[in-house]
């Protein structure tokens, strides 16, 4: 397994958001994380990359396990997030952006602009009079030029406008089909189930169900990922 999580704990103060979550991301596999609102999918993505480390179980990279490990650490062995809420540098440009992130491997500024023609138009301006969707792309790109093991994207495709949401979809098939091993959380399940190899629910900081999307029939949906 390239990503091994097993029964992680993760507390915010006192009050304890996950109560022993599991999940795995294989070489190359595409793994969707679902859930209903306040269910616990940023805070095990945050425990992954050290951000808010898991009191208990464990987080394994390539085998090799991430404890103590600072998250600038973590990115450098082979994790590119892309966090809730898009963070780029709102103060430096798209270019500055990119390159600021860079590490040598396939993953390039031509590639970057390659898979996001909307950035290359943009290089010279600055991050922050970027829509919310070219943010988006960019904050991708940033983790791309990181040349990751694993790309985890918490909600890329939130708030965005529809044409923008199908780019960066057409973004993350292209990826998949390029062998990049992804961690995901959307809530467009017609989005996501199409792309995902496997699915992982969670419910209340705890691994409800695991499989094959064809198995996540609509009963299930509806108990656990339904309004
Ligand atoms: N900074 C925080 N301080 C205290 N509690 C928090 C904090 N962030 C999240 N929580 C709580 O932890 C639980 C899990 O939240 P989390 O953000 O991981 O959910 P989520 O599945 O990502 O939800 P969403 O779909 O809304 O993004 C919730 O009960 C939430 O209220
Ligand atoms: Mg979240």
């Amino acid at each position: 397994m390239l990503l091994d999580v097993s029964k992680i704990e993760a507390f915010y103060g006192a009050s304890q958001a996950l109560f022993g979550v599991d999940l795995s991301v294989a070489e190359g596999e595409v793994v969707a994380l679902m859930g209903r609102n306040g269910m616990g999918k940023t805070t095990t993505i945050r425990a992954i990359c050290n951000l808010n480390p898991p009191r208990a179980g464990a987080v394994r990279l390539g085998g090799e396990d991430l404890k103590g490990r600072r998250p600038h650490h973590v990115a450098k062995l082979g994790i590119g997030l892309v966090p809730e809420g898009r963070r780029c540098f709102p103060n430096l440009t798209v270019y500055e952006n990119l390159v600021a992130a860079a590490r040598p491997g396939q993953w390039t500024l031509d590639r970057v602009n390659e898979l996001f023609p909307r950035l290359k138009e943009r290089q010279t301006q600055m991050a922050r009079s970027l829509s919310g969707g070219e943010q988006q792309m960019l904050a991708i790109g940033r983790a791309l030029m990181t040349n990751p093991r694993l790309l985890i994207l918490d909600e890329a495709t939130e708030g965005l406008a529809p044409v923008i949401r199908q780019d960066i979809w057409k973004a993350i098939r292209r990826l998949k089909a390029d062998g990049l091993s992804i961690l995901v959380v959307d809530k467009t399940l017609s989005e996501l189930l199409p792309v995902a190899d496997r699915g992982i629910i969670l419910e209340n900081g705890r691994s409800a169900w695991s499989g094959k999307p064809a198995d996540l029939t609509m009963e299930l949906q509806d108990r656990y990922l339904g309004v």
